[in-house]
């Protein structure tokens, strides 16, 4: 009998699961093999992050709404039992508030609480502080999406650390943390875990071959640094207090465990 997945009853936030709407699943096949890989990583719940906003893809809410019609019957088709919600991952944009105020259906919570918000690539403009602060003050806490991936981030990881002291949550994403990115965005999510900035694991999913929704690889990972404990409250935890809308004070980091053996003698 095959162990059970440390990720089980997962609730992955950041998903590009809907066939045919942006750079994600190319059509409902690849969409039914993506959900197949994330129910078998212990995945309960997806929440379908297509892209918003980010100059090339602007999913509209019912072209996003019939594309989940079609997979979910699909996926009871294929005997496949996968929760979809549907949310949206949003680029950093000044129309942003309005858009929460027409549609605060397209955050992950469904009710304006949490927002995915995606950083321009290659860092985000001095105002970003100013923006995050705004938002949250008017209900909405941002869900940073895969910081670690941001150039500038991975030049001055302590900017992202101040983002998460200031309140926002940080999303990282799980092959970020087994390596599917190369050493320095791995290195720059293992420090943004010790430094306690980190709250929640998603796959960021896009294709069953380049980008599949793995995380138990990726869970080991971040369970050498935060304990399984830890690993579970990122991975799994704190997903599902998100999509819950709970209070942002309920969602933390979890402390990084202390070195132990040969490396603690290293580091000492
Ligand atoms: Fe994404």
């Amino acid at each position: 009998m095959s162990q059970p997945s440390p990720c089980a009853g997962m609730v992955d936030l950041h998903h590009h699961l809907l066939p045919g709407v942006d750079d994600g699943a190319a059509d409902l096949a690849a969409a039914v093999a993506l959900a197949r890989l994330a129910v078998a990583e212990g995945i309960t719940t997806v929440v379908a992050t297509p892209h918003t906003l980010d100059g090339v893809y602007d999913v509209a809410r019912p072209a996003a709404a019939a594309a989940l019609a079609e997979l979910a019957a699909a996926l009871a088709a294929a005997g496949l039992v996968l929760d979809v919600r549907l949310a949206a991952e949003v680029h950093l944009h000044e129309s942003i508030p309005a858009l929460l105020q027409a549609e605060p259906a397209i955050t992950l919570d469904g009710r304006g609480r949490y927002l995915l918000l995606e950083l321009p690539h290659q860092g985000p403009p001095p105002s970003l502080p100013e923006f995050l602060f705004r938002l949250a003050a008017a209900g909405t806490t941002p869900v940073i999406a895969h910081p670690e991936r941001n150039l500038a981030v991975r030049k001055n990881p302590a900017m992202a650390t101040e983002w998460a002291r200031a309140g926002s949550k940080l999303q990282l994403t799980a092959g970020s943390l087994s390596g599917m990115f190369g050493a320095p965005i791995r290195a720059c999510a293992e420090r943004l875990l010790r430094d306690r900035a980190a709250h929640v694991v998603a796959t960021d999913a896009h294709s069953p071959e380049r980008r599949p929704p793995r995380v138990c690889d990726a869970f080991a990972a971040a369970a050498a640094i935060v304990g399984e404990q830890g690993a579970r409250t990122l991975f799994v935890d704190n997903p599902a207090l998100v999509l819950a809308g709970a209070s942002p004070d309920t969602i933390e980091s979890p402390p990084a465990q202390p070195r132990r053996g040969l490396f603690a003698a290293l580091f000492r």
